[in-house]
């Protein structure tokens, strides 16, 4: 089987967002406590944040990292968070029946943020939360001192304003698992009255509204339509989240329903429907509020997740919850939405994987030890890669027939240029699962000099995964650069395959 694939450095998308290679913690499970903060571990730091996790997420190069949750946030009193550690009150978190000690909050989120060298996006809650606290925090967050919260944080060790500039106004306001779930009509009315405030206290910040929690809910894309047109006078982005899984679907029970891998392997045909759905509603919400500003997809939390459901801590600090572990399969996923994201740059301009470590998460800790799931590889190579602007690729591709999609392409590409350094990179992910494919990809107008570097992830078991006892199971390895001929080069990609060049 043949496909090919033609460039143009001139044919773009859209300039990439580095912000869409970004992550997210989240108060749960053993995301913040054992994953970014563990005294007890002989690898944490003397402020107790485990140095090895760092020195990970560092190599993923998150730009931007949303915080403090999910569910969590639409219980959470921030000035539980911060003050003396001992006097921190310990409380019920009941979005994920766990209890949270609050000995990490905002200053150590700050501390950690910085360390890793990542924009904080903070979520405010508009569950229990009233637009008066959310006010309160952008002061106490961002203000030069002089009145009570940016005095309050003085006292609390930090006189200058830490300066977040991304705010989520809420999460998941639509689910009724939602602390404070609410209609759309009621939750845009909310966010409309936290945003002025929010932004009456500081002018320079962007705010972001909650869009639907999945494309499953029997609400979207109402939802979305609806949100947008009564907010987009008051926000800069609109929120995505969607969770991939085989098999499909994710929110009902998904138990009993057979495997289908290849299906599972053209779930992007779905993230690429969701955004254009969702681009769709913007320019609406656009013409109908006379608008001339923009409004941007922020795909803040996108991931695979679908074993480990239960959400349940049974009451106790840092619970086992939502540990999911990767596989091969889930990789060449993951791969195929980041090929997404590229190829959707005009519109997606913010991206967070949900999570960062433990919690459906690239990395997993024990107190000695961590090791990097599958999903890590893809991730971490797309996000140190590919920069400048998303080339638009013509791409001709043998057809593979799938139960869900009908007849989907076997190739699955993207590619950037980046004209301040003259680099370029190809994504290819092959979905067949038997099938190899050469590829040639063929550049229009100039060629590049050179191919700089090269990773290829594969395998026969699409099940295959990395555990604590064999952490390089399945891995990108680099591989030998194929011959450049003139303006062309040609590659063999292996069934359930991923490769990446850079040129
Ligand atoms: O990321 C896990 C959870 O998934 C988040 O808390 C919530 O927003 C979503 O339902």
């Amino acid at each position: 089987q043949r496909a090919t694939v033609s460039l143009n450095t001139h044919r773009t998308i859209s300039e990439i967002s580095p912000l869409i290679f970004g992550g997210f913690a989240e108060h749960m499970g053993r995301c913040i406590y054992e994953g970014i903060y563990d005294p007890g571990s002989p690898l944490a730091d003397e402020n107790g944040i485990r140095q090895d996790v760092v020195a990970a997420l560092k190599e993923t190069n998150y730009r931007i990292m949303r915080y403090p949750g999910g569910n969590f946030v639409s219980g959470y009193r921030w000035t539980d968070g911060i003050g003396p550690r001992d006097q921190r009150p310990r409380r019920r978190a009941l979005a994920w029946r766990s209890i949270e000690t609050n000995q990490f909050g905002p200053h150590e989120f700050m501390d950690f943020a910085r360390q890793i060298g990542t924009e904080p996006m903070w979520a405010v809650n508009l569950g229990t939360g009233s637009i008066q606290d959310a006010a309160d925090l952008v002061e106490y967050m961002n203000l030069p001192t002089g009145t009570v919260y940016s005095d309050m944080r003085a006292k609390n060790g930090h006189a200058e304003p830490f300066g977040v500039k991304y705010w989520c106004l809420g999460n998941e306001m639509d689910g009724p698992w939602q602390i404070g779930q609410m209609d759309a009509v009621s939750y845009a009315d909310k966010a409309v009255q936290a945003a002025k405030l929010m932004r009456w206290t500081d002018p320079t910040i962007k705010t972001i509204a909650c869009g639907s929690s999945a494309t499953a809910m029997a609400s979207y894309p109402e939802w979305d339509m609806t949100v947008l047109d009564r907010t987009y006078g008051h926000i800069d982005y609109f929120s995505m989240h969607h969770y991939a899984a085989n098999p499909y679907p994710t929110i009902s029970n998904n138990e009993g329903l057979p495997l289908d891998t290849d299906s599972y392997l053209a779930s992007s045909l779905h993230f690429v429907e969701h955004a254009d759905t969702l681009a769709a509603a913007i320019r609406l919400a656009k013409a109908k509020n006379r608008s001339k500003r923009d409004v941007y997809l922020c795909w803040d939390e996108w991931n695979v997740w679908y074993r480990a459901k239960g959400g349940d801590g049974e009451w106790s600090e840092a619970p086992h919850i939502l540990e999911e572990e990767y596989n091969l399969e889930d990789a060449l996923v993951v791969a195929t939405w980041l090929n997404t994201f590229l190829n959707k740059s005009d519109v997606v301009k913010i991206a967070c994987i949900a999570q960062i470590v433990n919690v459906i998460a690239p990395i997993m800790t024990r107190k000695d030890a961590m090791f990097k799931q599958t999903i890590f590889y893809p991730l971490t190579i797309f996000s140190n890669t590919a920069s400048g602007y998303a080339l638009d690729p013509l791409v001709r591709s043998p057809l593979r027939d799938t139960k869900r999609y009908g007849a989907v392409p076997q190739l699955d590409v993207s590619a950037s240029f980046d004209p301040q350094n003259g680099q370029g990179a190809v994504f290819l992910v092959n979905r067949s699962q038997t099938e190899p494919l050469t590829v040639q990809v063929c550049w229009e107008d100039e060629g590049p000099q050179s191919l700089t570097r090269g990773w290829q992830m594969s395998g026969n078991d699409p099940f295959a995964s990395n555990s604590f006892e064999k952490p390089d199971n399945v891995i990108a390895h680099e591989i030998t650069l194929p011959q450049l001929e003139g303006r062309a080069l040609t590659v063999q990609l292996p069934p359930l395959s991923f490769t990446a060049f850079t040129t």
